[in-house]
This record gives structure tokens, sequence and C-alpha cells, in this order.
């Protein structure tokens, strides 16, 4: 796939694009990132991107034309158009999934202090990380991306991010390497026995147990086997 980031701030993506995971992905040909510096965009010979917002106020917007035509140098019938902005949709897993999919994903970063809100007219949508506000969406677009590369066929072991947290709707469970006692710290005994279906369990009663803990609105979002039902149940007794 091809990731185009449009933003003001090229120089803000080179440790993204040339370090681990990522600059592996590109280098196996799985995805080719391309950033636009959008103020090459801009009309006048000073190289102007923003100005004062209609009906006043503080701050500068980021002026229409420079991101409109900065989209249409770029952009076909097959782009996937994106817009970070605080006022979006929260990006979730499941979007990252269906942001794989794409053949062109155009992540446009919005400005610190606004943009021109017809932009809004021109992307397929608008997305926030979280609810916080950032300087400029570019950690937002870097975000995004890390999360949709790695999930590239070939980017990272398939059966590491099948287990990880919210892939099956849950957290994921505590994982551990040598050595098996730090400090008094000792690694839980079933870990060390070999029995894969008691290793199994355990690290299901894990993932649910951390789930419950951290983040108990996930558990209602999924139906649970009867056998997590059961594991949940005891977890609840055992922490009453
Ligand atoms: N720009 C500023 N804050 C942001 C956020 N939380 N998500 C995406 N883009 C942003």
């Amino acid at each position: 796939m091809k990731i185009s980031i449009m933003t003001l701030f090229p120089a803000m993506f080179e440790g993204f694009c040339n370090t681990s995971i990522i600059k592996r992905a590109q280098e196996k040909g799985l995805v080719d990132i391309e950033c636009i510096d959008m103020r090459d965009f801009a009309l006048d010979r000073f190289k102007h991107v923003d100005d004062t917002p209609y009906g006043g106020g503080s701050g500068m917007i980021l002026k229409c034309q420079v991101v409109i035509d900065c989209l249409n140098s770029i952009r076909t019938s097959r782009s996937h158009v994106v817009l970070t902005a605080p006022i979006g949709k929260i990006f979730k897993q499941a979007k990252a999934h269906e942001f794989k999919k794409y053949e062109h994903l155009i992540i446009i970063c919005g400005h610190y202090e606004g943009i021109d809100a017809r932009v809004y007219d021109y992307v397929d949508e608008l997305i926030s990380i979280g609810d916080y506000v950032l300087t400029g969406g570019e950690l937002a677009a870097m975000v995004m991306a890390d999360a949709t590369i790695r999930l590239l066929k070939g980017s990272i072991d398939e059966q590491s991010s099948a287990d990880e947290s919210f892939e099956n709707g849950l957290l994921e469970y505590p994982q551990y390497t040598k050595p098996s006692d730090y400090d008094g710290k000792k690694v839980p005994e079933v870990l060390l026995s070999g029995h894969h279906k008691n290793i199994e369990e355990y690290r299901m009663k894990m993932s649910l147990k951390t789930t419950w803990e951290n983040r108990p609105d996930l558990l209602e979002k999924i139906e649970l086997s009867p056998k997590q039902q059961a594991l949940l149940a005891q977890i609840k007794e055992e922490n009453k």
C-alpha cells in the first residue's frame, strides 16, 4: 500500500520512517510512505499557508487552497483521505484493519490552531486519536500509520499480532522472559510447566483479569464464551 502524509513539518517523520518495523516494512516493499510539504503549495512568495480567522479570534487558520491544491496533486479515484482533527471519530484497532486494505491512504495533518472547515468537504473522514489536543496532526498521523503498517502481512509475526490487545476485544495477558526469578519476583509457575492447555487457560484468565481491572467497558462490548464467563466469575470471586 501507499501512505501519503500531507504536513507542514515533514522533518518530524524522518525518525518514524527510518526506524525499526516501519523502516523494514518499506524495505520489504509492503508500504511506500511519502511525506508532502503543504508549504510547497502556498501561492505567495513568502509561502504563507495560514491566515486570520473570519469573525475574529486568536490564532491562524490553515488555508483551504493550500490543502486542496496539495490534495489534488496526489489524489486518485482509489485514494482514501483522512484528516486528523480533535473533532474526528476516535481511532481504534478496527480502523487500522480498515486502513490496511486501502491501496492509497492519504493522511492530512491538521494545523495546531485550526484548518479552514471547508476542507472537510474534500476528505472521506476526520479522525482523532484521543480526547486531548495536540500541537498538530503529525503525531496522530504517525500513530495511525504505525498501527496500520504493523498489520500488513509480513510486517510482524502474525501470531504475535493475533494475541495482542484489542484483537479479540480483550487486553493482552502479561508476558515474561528470563530470568524466572528477578529480585524475588517469580514468573508464574504455570508458564514454566510446558503444559500448553494450562498455559492457554492461564493466559485467557489473565487477559480477562487485565481487561476487567483496566478497561471494564471493553467487556460490555463483546460476547464471552461460557468458559470465559466462568473464568471471569472466578476472577471476581478471587478479588472480592
Ligand atoms: N490534532 C490535535 N489534536 C488531535 C487529536 N487528538 N487527534 C488527531 N489530531 C489532532
